[in-house]
């Protein structure tokens, strides 16, 4: 794979180059459509962070992806798609290393790029692309906000790799992880709809008690590291946007897992963090910061934290959403991995949905008064977890990065 990477020299931060969402109309996400073990790593370490900084800094361009894109057909000659969102289709495709030398360069230091691929060594790649007339911005400020978290170290264990913005098809070249946390929990739910409960579980999370706290593990500690290391908000953290990347047991190890993720041990997939179409800047220095004028361009009811909801009314006066949204929607996220519920409220409509998401900080409740809120238990380490993660007001809800250590009391090994 031949990579490049170009950034300017104005000081000016990577958002300033891109057009804003403001003048956008945000659209709800539709929901519906849409290795190795991973070590979590400590937050604050100062060198960690130093690069962090000066990754930072001076992204104007996105990195840019120049092999050859060639997409996979179905037996009736159409492209085999992925998923497709409220943006985009994701598609999946071939990507050969070109031979050009013009496009081969790698002129920056900064950027480790791994040694060429053999000569017509093709791979298998996912390629996000417009599905509407207004998401060329949106992409475009997409791959700015991929190149700056491919350029902070520990990316590898908390982002789906990105390989680079395609400029002739104007689109994001990503590995391909065709598994989604919502597709999961869905089949999932399928599978055991029709058995009998077991009395045995049924007041643990639906993944199994340890794949749910090794889930809320990783998960938090990615947004952990996203917030804090990356400076770097999501947007839309929802069940659909976390991709599933499968963990190969070493031989011998089978045991680790029992096959459908309702074992005692081990969630069987690391999962990483996508779909950065929403995500902003909050860099603290507003010198670094270029998003003033941003508004979120998508929000998901009822994974969008109350003031997300709030800021959308017309002459609110509210603040814009900031990083403690996210961290309402990934307990949100949490929960629905725990119920095994996908959207939380099953059998309700769009409308009673987003009546309850406005009131997003009763969502405990909310999930209790449906069958399969008996898995959370009251004070159990699912509600331990998520209990100071959904407080109505988000300047008092806990920050990412002390909801990491909350996590490891928590969902720390030989804790209940
Ligand atoms: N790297 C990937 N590999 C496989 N499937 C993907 C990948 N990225 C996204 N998808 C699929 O495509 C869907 C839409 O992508 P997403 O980034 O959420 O687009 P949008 O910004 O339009 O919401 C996802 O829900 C997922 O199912
Ligand atoms: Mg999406």
């Amino acid at each position: 794979m031949q990579l490049s990477l170009h950034t300017g020299h104005d000081g000016k931060g990577i958002l300033h180059t891109s057009t804003s969402g403001s003048s956008l109309t945000p659209p709800v996400t539709p929901i519906g459509k849409e290795s190795s073990e991973r070590i979590v790593t400590p937050l604050s370490e100062t060198s960690d962070e130093h690069s962090a900084a000066l990754f930072r800094r001076n992204i104007t361009t996105p990195l840019r992806f120049t092999d050859e894109l060639e997409p996979c057909l179905d037996e009736r000659g159409r492209r085999i798609e992925f998923g497709e969102g409220v943006w985009s289709k994701v598609y999946k495709a071939r990507s050969t290393p070109t031979t050009n030398p013009a496009t081969t360069t790698n002129n920056n230091t900064l950027l480790n790029t791994p040694p060429s691929s053999p000569i017509n060594a093709s791979r298998v790649v996912a390629v996000k692309t417009s599905r509407r007339g207004d998401a060329g911005p949106v992409l475009k400020t997409e791959a700015l906000i991929l190149t700056r978290l491919t350029l902070t170290p520990g990316h590898e264990n908390h982002i789906v790799p990105f390989h680079g913005f395609h400029a002739e098809t104007q689109s994001l070249v990503m590995t391909a992880v065709p598994l989604a946390l919502s597709t999961y929990i869905e089949e999932a739910a399928n599978r055991v709809r029709n058995q009998p409960i077991a009395t045995a579980t049924m007041f643990d999370p639906f993944l199994g008690p340890e794949p749910w706290k090794d889930l809320a593990r990783k998960l938090i500690s990615s947004l952990g590291w996203l917030h804090h290391t990356a400076g770097i908000m999501h947007g839309d953290v929802k069940p659909h946007s976390i991709l599933l990347r499968p963990i190969e047991v070493a031989e011998g190890r089978q045991d680790m897992t029992n096959g459908n993720g309702n074992g005692s041990n081990a969630f069987r997939y690391e999962p990483l963090l996508a779909d950065f179409s929403a995500a902003m800047d909050i860099s603290p220095d507003p010198a670094e910061n270029g998003n003033e004028e941003k508004t979120l361009s998508s929000f998901t009811a009822p994974f969008s934290a109350p003031e997300v909801l709030k800021s959308l009314r017309p002459g609110s006066g509210n603040p814009p959403p900031g990083p403690a949204s996210d961290v309402f929607s990934l307990a949100a996220t949490l929960l629905a991995a725990a119920t095994g519920d996908v959207l939380l409220y099953p059998g309700c409509d769009f409308r009673r949905r987003n009546l309850m998401a406005g009131e997003g900080h009763q969502i405990l409740d909310f999930i209790r008064s449906f069958g399969n809120g008996a898995r959370v238990p009251r004070n159990g380490f699912v509600e331990r977890l998520v209990r100071q993660a959904v407080v109505k007001d988000p300047a008092k809800r806990i920050t990412a990065i002390e909801w990491v250590g909350l996590a490891e009391e928590v969902c720390g090994d030989g804790e209940a």
